[in-house]
């Protein structure tokens, strides 16, 4: 049987999601995928479960109430807002709307691995930019921009690194990009780090009514601890929030989700403890990790990045781990063959770790 799947898919290395089992182990410590330690918000719960009796009925398509509560929320236009079967979708979606056969989709070298996905799903070519220190370089961005390039893929703050680059820089790099090419900023884990908890940390929503060209994706699958329900939304010009609307399925979000999505929004009290809870625990195991002898990237996101320096003891560290039931995250496939990343989880969690990672050998 000759294989009828269209050539741009054989392109596509699978995503390879965070590990979930130990063969012989029940229960395990799930570190792996930067979920949220707490579950999802009670309130968000009984909102979800109240709409399991409606669903028999098709959701709204235009998820109108959830787009009205984000709106409300960081003071948006609820029409300059789409929501998507998680960040995915929509990070999919952008590269089908805005990208083709023969084009060229910047992305930098220790991104988020969706970006390459997302390029030659639509036959696009990644062209996969170097970074300085594990932090994106807009220089570099700004030269690998041909008249090919449709469209920059950037999360800030990134994962797996954890690093981000500062107002100024996405200030530069906003100056630099030609109005045609789209730039996508993958703001999936800024809700940990906005707001002050560092001082050049911004969250660039508001500049897209400054920049037709930007659009700003988020999700509920971090903070908000509902990576099952599969929710995000993005905030774009109406030219690009048009082109997401005739590409997305008309009812793309479950009316579940859309009732969980609007019930976490208005949460503030698990926003603020899911916050202060995982500035602590960054901090304790940054602090953790250093004193195991390995170097840290210093994160503003929910997890933590360390370097093992040789592929020996990062394969010491994890098999360690794993014995005592912690999966963490390899991430060779990010161009980072000693590191390892661990996903802030509950304070019991997070000091299990700590107790359980081995110390570095010199
Ligand atoms: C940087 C980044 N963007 C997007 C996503 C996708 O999130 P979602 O669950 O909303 O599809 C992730 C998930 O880990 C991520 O790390």
């Amino acid at each position: 049987m000759p294989n009828l799947a269209h050539p741009n898919l054989l392109n596509i290395a699978p995503y390879k999601p965070g590990q979930s089992k130990i063969s012989g182990m029940e229960k395990v410590i799930k570190l792996s995928s930067n979920e949220s330690p707490f579950g999802m918000p009670e309130s968000a719960q009984k909102a979800a479960q109240a709409a399991l009796t409606k669903a028999h009925r098709y959701p709204d398509p235009s998820a109108s109430r959830l787009r009205e509560t984000i709106a409300k929320r960081y003071r948006l236009n609820a029409d300059q807002i789409v929501c998507g079967a998680g960040s995915d979708e929509l990070l999919m979606l952008l590269a089908e709307g805005f990208a083709t056969t023969g084009d060229e989709i910047i992305c930098t070298k220790h991104g988020f691995s969706m970006y390459p996905i997302c390029a030659h799903r639509v036959g696009a070519t990644p062209v996969i930019v170097d970074e300085k220190a594990l932090k994106a370089d807009p220089v570099a961005i700004i030269n690998a921009i041909s008249k090919r390039t449709k469209l920059i893929y950037l999360a800030n703050p990134n994962n797996p690194t954890g690093t981000y680059l500062s107002h100024d820089e996405i200030g530069q790099l906003l100056a630099a990009i030609p109005p045609e090419v789209l730039f996508v900023l993958d703001e999936a884990y800024a809700e940990y780090a906005e707001n002050g908890l560092v001082a050049d940390y911004e969250s660039h929503l508001q500049l897209v009514e400054k920049h037709p060209n930007l659009v700003v994706t988020r999700t509920y699958s971090k903070i908000y601890g509902m990576g099952g329900m599969r929710l995000g939304w993005c905030y774009g010009s109406p030219m690009i929030v048009d082109a997401l609307h005739r590409l997305r399925g008309p009812f793309n979000v479950s009316s579940v989700t859309q009732a969980a999505g609007i019930a976490a929004m208005e949460d503030m009290d698990f926003y603020n403890m899911s916050r202060a809870h995982n500035q602590e625990f960054l901090r304790f195991l940054g602090q953790k990790i250093t004193e195991k002898g390995y170097k840290i990237t210093p994160a503003i996101a929910n997890f933590v990045l360390f370097d093992c320096e040789t592929e020996a003891m990062m394969e010491k560290a994890d098999r360690t781990l794993q014995e005592s039931g912690i999966i963490i995250r390899r991430v060779d496939s990010y161009h980072l063959p000693t590191h390892l990343r661990v996903t802030v989880g509950s304070e019991e969690e997070c000091i299990l770790f700590a107790n359980n990672l081995p110390e570095k050998n010199d």
